[in-house]
């Protein structure tokens, strides 16, 4: 069964809204461990709209587990990641006007620079991940640039399961969740681990924690949705039961 990991950016997204202290994403960061997180997650993105280049290092003091800074491929990041060191940068496509990350990483279109952002990270000792759709040619791009980890984009198999409403035999969630278990198989065959993240919550997580060879689900906004009727601590507990 896959391991949670926890995605704290809208706890710094609710503090930005009103350029304050609080809530602080260093808290979040202790309670999800508490509460069993296996990982921590924040996506330090290059317009700075939420998690800020301090609580970074804050949340890396406290951390006593995975590590794991989401990150456009970009030199001004890769600087900061060999700065941080965190256990694994996790590289996502960046855009301005996008709400949240919309699509994976064209890896396969940009290869020779994946090759090289992958290295520096490796060589300054941090694991790396690539964020893509369930794509065959992706994962072998994933594989050849020397990526270690491969997190598959879940949002069209969400969207997928809310159209569905309730109908688990549904023709398209039973697509969209087959394109997730293929790319799977993919990249286990490609000698990498597999992860999926994005858009899943607590009526949609079952079928992907099942999957085989599955190791880490990095699930951010439900959670915290959740921690403002029961508190964070109580959020991940029941997200991490869900999964186990
Ligand atoms: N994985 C990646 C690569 C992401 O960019 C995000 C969103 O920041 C998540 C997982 C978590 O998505 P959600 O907030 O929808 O759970």
């Amino acid at each position: 069964m896959p391991t949670l990991g926890l995605n704290i950016d809208h706890v710094a997204t609710l503090r930005q809204a009103r350029r304050e202290t609080e809530p602080d994403p260093v808290w979040a960061a202790v309670e999800g461990q508490l509460a069993g997180a296996s990982c921590i997650t924040v996506h330090l993105r290059e317009d700075r709209r939420h998690i800020q280049d301090h609580d970074v290092l804050r949340i890396k003091e406290v951390c006593r587990v995975k590590l794991n800074l989401e990150m456009a491929a970009t030199p001004g990041m890769v600087k900061i990641a060999g700065k941080i060191k965190p256990h694994m940068a996790t590289l996502v496509p960046e855009g301005r006007m996008e709400v949240t990350t919309e699509g994976g990483l064209d890896v396969a279109g940009q290869l020779a620079k994946c090759k090289r952002v992958v290295k520096s990270l490796r060589d300054a000792g941090v694991s790396v991940s690539a964020f893509i759709d369930a794509d065959q040619r992706q994962v072998e791009s994933a594989a050849k640039a020397g990526f270690e980890w491969c997190e598959i984009h879940t949002g069209p198999y969400a969207r997928a399961f809310a159209g569905a409403v309730g109908n688990m035999d549904d023709a398209k969630l039973a697509r969209e969740l087959a394109k997730v278990t293929d790319a799977g198989r993919w990249i286990e065959a490609c000698g990498m681990r597999f992860n999926a993240g994005h858009a899943l919550n607590y009526l949609n997580v079952k079928p992907i924690a099942h999957l085989p060879g599955v190791r880490e689900l990095h699930i951010g906004h439900s959670i915290i949705s959740r921690s403002v009727f029961v508190g964070l601590r109580e959020a991940v507990r029941e997200m991490v039961w869900l999964i186990g």
